[in-house]
């Protein structure tokens, strides 16, 4: 009865849960680090000060954990290599972010919306393509672009809350 829950919500949430955590670690361990690259393009920073080594590398290996973790959940085997392919889409959409973001002139960690929110998503969803027979159905691909637009308020206002982020955003 309740199968479309599961469907259109649940599933998805498992299934992009890698994606999330390879995004929101950073900001927990990447204070303080050293930035991946301090290079420049057409005069502007390559990525900025906030992309950080220490948060690529928290971020893929939190990512991978929650992708073996729930593929140790039976009928979810899957789900390591789904982790790592989406914990390597989501810094890749992250780095990318940030650099269209420098390109057109936004500060580091000034809002910039959809730039924010979707190309880890986009680019996670991608990256794990060979495993495309695992997907969420379309209900629950268009659910998971909703959330994360939910989450990325929420989780920022909290992050700012505890004092672990400057910006509320
Ligand atoms: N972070 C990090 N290393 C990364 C990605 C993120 O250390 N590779 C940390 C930084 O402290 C960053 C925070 O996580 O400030 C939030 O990440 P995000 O919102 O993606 O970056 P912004 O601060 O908004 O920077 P940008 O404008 O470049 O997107
Ligand atoms: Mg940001």
């Amino acid at each position: 009865m309740y199968g479309w829950l599961y469907t259109i919500i649940i599933y998805p949430i498992i299934f992009i849960f890698p994606a999330y955590a390879a995004n929101g670690a950073p900001v927990i361990f990447g204070k303080g680090s050293k930035p991946i690259t301090s290079a420049r393009f057409r005069g502007r920073p390559v990525l900025g000060s906030h992309k950080t080594r220490r948060g690529l590398a928290a971020g893929i290996l939190c990512g991978v954990l929650a992708g073996f973790l729930e593929s140790l959940a039976p009928g979810f085997g899957f789900m390591l290599a789904v982790g790592i392919l989406e914990s390597i889409g989501t810094h890749a959409g992250d780095l990318l972010g940030s650099f269209i973001k420098r390109q057109i002139q936004v500060k580091e960690g000034h809002p910039a919306p959809l730039l924010d929110q979707y190309p880890f998503l986009v680019l996670a969803l991608a990256f794990a393509l060979p495993l495309v027979s695992h997907f969420p159905s379309i209900y629950g691909i268009i659910f998971l672009f909703a959330l994360t637009w939910a989450m990325h308020r929420l989780t920022n206002l909290g992050a700012h809350r505890l004092k672990i982020k400057e910006v509320p955003w």
